[in-house]
């Protein structure tokens, strides 16, 4: 079971504006964790969308941020994936939720991270640091990712090994799932790597790219833009050389409005902590 259970006795409702329950919580570092809630009958969006999602601040306006659903589009339920600022404005808070609290929820998904933005493809690549896995936790559930792909490729790096255990639970999960267990374990190539401990596959995703070490590990021709499609989550550092390096590939970024062979997103705004 990745979550904990939830309480049948809920906490004190706040009555916030767009309030959604917290359903479960789990932490997985001193900075990191990930949290369900309601969904809002109302909500429609497409696995890899993000939201505005937040807790009402002490001046009693809504303190909200931009959050990647890191469930897919056909769960009863939103899950979060979220770093824990030790400052952050709202992480400082968000990270004592507990089951029965609530949270405000803005049903507004919006997002670059989504298969319409991409011409069809052979394989997919998802290349992600940190928190940045989140849109992708949504998009490795999502029946269309297989309907699409004859190849699904996870590409996740984080500093320590701990780190990765969110991803790597989510991803040892999906196979024994009824819905798309089977599409999955043909498809899904997980390859998770670390840069500050020693792992079994380490290395920056860049790195690993521009070396083609990632290709021979796999057994896969290096990115070609007439096979390979690529949807990129990290900093904005992350995002700016891995963009350089897609391109050296010949793949070319889209948009929702003008799809091509990859799409970027911010998994933050700032240097990072
Ligand atoms: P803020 O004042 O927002 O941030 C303080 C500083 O912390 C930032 O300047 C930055 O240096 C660092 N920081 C913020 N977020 C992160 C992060 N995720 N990883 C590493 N360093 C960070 N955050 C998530 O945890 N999960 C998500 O799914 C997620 N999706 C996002 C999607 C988009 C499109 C954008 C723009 C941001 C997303 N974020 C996500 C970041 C999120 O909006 C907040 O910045 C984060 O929750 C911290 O809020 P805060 O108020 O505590 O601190
Ligand atoms: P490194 O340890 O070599 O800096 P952070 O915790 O700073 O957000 O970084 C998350 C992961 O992303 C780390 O493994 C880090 O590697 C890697 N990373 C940071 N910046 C870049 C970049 N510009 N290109 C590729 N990988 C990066």
């Amino acid at each position: 079971i990745l979550m904990t259970e939830a309480s049948p006795i809920p906490a004190a409702k706040l009555h916030l504006p767009d309030a959604q329950t917290v359903t479960a919580v789990q932490h997985w570092t001193d900075r990191l964790f990930s949290f369900r809630v309601t969904r809002p009958q109302s909500l429609r969006f497409r696995s890899g969308e993000f939201v505005m999602i937040g807790l009402m601040g002490d001046n009693g306006k809504p303190l909200l941020r931009a959050y990647s659903i890191a469930s897919p589009a056909w769960d009863d339920e939103l899950e979060f994936y979220s770093i824990k600022v030790p400052d952050g404005p709202l992480t400082s808070k968000l990270q004592h939720i507990q089951v029965g609290d609530e949270i405000i929820l803005r049903s507004k998904p919006v997002g670059t991270l989504v298969h319409d933005a991409l011409l069809p493809g052979k394989r997919l690549w998802f290349l992600a640091t940190g928190t940045g896995l989140a849109p992708f936790a949504s998009l490795m559930r999502e029946p269309e990712t297989y309907e699409k792909y004859d190849q699904v490729i996870m590409m996740h790096t984080c500093r320590e090994v701990a780190e990765l255990e969110y991803g790597k639970r989510l991803v040892e999960g999906l196979k024994d799932d009824p819905l798309i267990g089977e599409l999955v374990a043909d498809k899904l190539i997980y390859y998770p790597t670390t840069t500050r401990e020693p792992f079994h596959h380490m290395g920056r995703v860049t790195d690993n790219l521009s070396s083609g070490k990632v290709f021979a590990d796999l057994g896969l021709p290096p990115m070609n833009p007439a096979e390979d499609r690529a949807m990129v989550c990290g900093s904005l550092a992350f995002n700016v050389d891995v963009k350089a390096i897609l391109e050296g590939f010949g793949l070319r970024e889209g948009a929702n409005s003008e799809p091509q062979e990859f799409v970027v997103e911010k998994a933050f705004v700032g240097d990072g902590i």
